[in-house]
């Protein structure tokens, strides 16, 4: 089946980057990624620096695709019309209301795809999955899309994406692997090969996986929660060097160089954030309670029960330092992005950590190099539920490196580059993310 026109709905940080690369290596396809908020629809089209997403190679990629075989709108029903290959990039957040609240994937956005593209599809279409789902559920867009749709075949692919932000166009460039699941079915197998065809225009053949649905929509749920496994059990670890004189970095290293383990996520921090981890794991222990699998979901659920021991460890050390009382002291936060070259602070650790602190009394002057003052603001009235007016007089947002000599201490809590180089003179340092050479006036968590 040859694609010429894909339409991608959802313009985040995956459909973005995923489908601007997709377009740069197949100048043969059109590529439209449409989105629901046509401000970032107005942004995606705009100046290269000012694009919704901050990504290292992104805007080059954009400005070479963009207008020639790379577009975004916001019509949504028209490209949906036009594509014989649509992808599904919408978020998936874990559910705030309802069965499942709290935990379960809020399937509502994917819902929402599968309505329009039952609603506006006048031909046959293959329909893929590139958001993060709970393991059947294409069965259940299946049922949308044929409920609203009876004349039209639509086959169902799942093609969830690895890449990591902060370096997620080198990852689309050269991906570990692509993993496509697809009905065992001649219209299904049919369908896969024409998305490792599209692939295969850069990735090499041996890394694209081809499976079933189900273990392809799974795969990505396993592969977050076993990535934040391992933090969590370094984290873990951590605590128990702090009390017994171990050396955190020595312990990972000593590890990391058996083959068998490996060097990866094998660092000491002050937590995992981002979009993904907790929720993907949050979905995964549902799923395993839905199927009446309590100790697997109990197994995964520790993950991030250490996480968040391990954040609100690293405040209360803070704290206790000042002699557990911080009114009139100002504490620096340096990073609130969840790590370093992205511009998303969804779930970062930045986020918990200043909340303890802010509620032990103190001053907090936040920088980062990337995410906006507005973003900061947007965080602090979702995540702590106040509203940045009434926290206005103890917290400011700085939008340049600090003036460290007027303050009591710093929180370093993103690994950006530039924080590496700032002289802290005799400031008391607290370092989340093992990014500052030994020194006895810096206090490192898991040190
Ligand atoms: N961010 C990552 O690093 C990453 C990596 C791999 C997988 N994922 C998964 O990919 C999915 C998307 O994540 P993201 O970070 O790109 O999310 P995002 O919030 O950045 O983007 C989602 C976009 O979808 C749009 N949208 C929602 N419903 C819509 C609808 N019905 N019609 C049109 N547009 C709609 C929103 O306006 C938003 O712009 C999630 O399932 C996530 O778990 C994310």
């Amino acid at each position: 089946m040859q694609i010429k026109n894909i339409c991608c709905i959802g313009a985040g940080y995956v459909g973005g980057p995923t489908m601007a690369v997709i377009a740069l290596k197949c100048p043969h396809i059109n590529v439209t990624v449409v989105d629901a908020n046509p401000d970032k629809i107005k942004a995606w089209n705009g100046p290269l620096d000012e694009l919704p997403v901050y990504e290292p190679g992104l805007a080059e990629v954009v400005k070479e695709a963009r207008g020639r075989n790379l577009f975004f709108s916001d019509d949504i029903s028209g490209n949906i019309e036009k594509a014989e290959m649509i992808f599904m990039a919408v978020n998936t957040p874990t559910k705030t209301e309802g069965e499942g609240a709290g935990m379960a994937a809020d399937l509502g956005y994917v819902e929402a795809c599968a309505r329009d593209i039952a609603k506006h599809s006048k031909s046959d279409k293959i329909v893929i999955e590139k958001s993060t789902l709970p393991v059947r559920t294409a069965e259940k867009i299946k049922e949308i899309l044929e409920e609203n749709s009876t004349e039209i075949h639509f086959e169902i692919l799942s093609n969830p994406e690895f890449l990591a932000e902060g370096t997620a166009i080198q990852d689309l460039f050269k991906s570990d692997r692509v993993l496509i699941g697809g009905h065992e079915t001649e219209s299904g197998q049919k369908a896969v090969q024409a998305l490792v065809d599209i692939y295969t225009n850069w990735i090499p053949k041996e890394k694209i996986l081809t499976t079933n649905v189900w273990s392809s929509e799974l795969a990505k749920l396993a592969s977050n929660a076993m990535l934040a496994q391992r933090i969590s059990s370094i984290n873990s670890l951590s605590a128990l060097c702090e009390k017994t004189g171990a050396n955190i970095d020595e312990l990972s290293k000593a590890i990391g160089m058996d083959h068998r383990i490996g060097p990866h996520f094998l660092k000491a921090s002050v937590g995992f954030g981002g979009s993904c981890f907790q929720k993907d794991i949050l979905n995964l222990v549902y799923l395993c309670k839905y199927y009446g699998l309590e100790e697997v979901a109990d197994y995964w659920h520790h993950v991030i029960k250490i996480n968040d021991y391990q954040k609100d460890r690293f405040a209360q050390k803070i704290i206790d330092h000042f002699g557990g009382d911080l009114k009139g002291k100002s504490i620096a936060i340096l990073g609130w992005a969840f790590k370093a070259n992205t511009d998303d602070s969804r779930e970062s650790a930045a986020i918990y950590v200043s909340e303890k602190l802010y509620n032990a009394g103190a001053n907090l002057l936040i920088y980062d190099p990337m995410v906006s003052q507005k973003s900061i603001n947007r965080d602090i009235s979702f995540y702590w539920n106040i509203s940045p007016k009434l926290s206005q007089d103890r917290i400011r947002v700085m939008n340049e490196a600090l003036k460290l000599k007027e303050i009591d201490g710093t929180a370093i809590l993103t690994e950006w580059t530039e924080f590496k180089d700032l002289d802290f003179g005799n400031l008391v340092v607290f370092d989340g993310r093992n990014i500052l050479k030994e020194s006895n006036k810096i206090h490192q968590i898991g040190r």
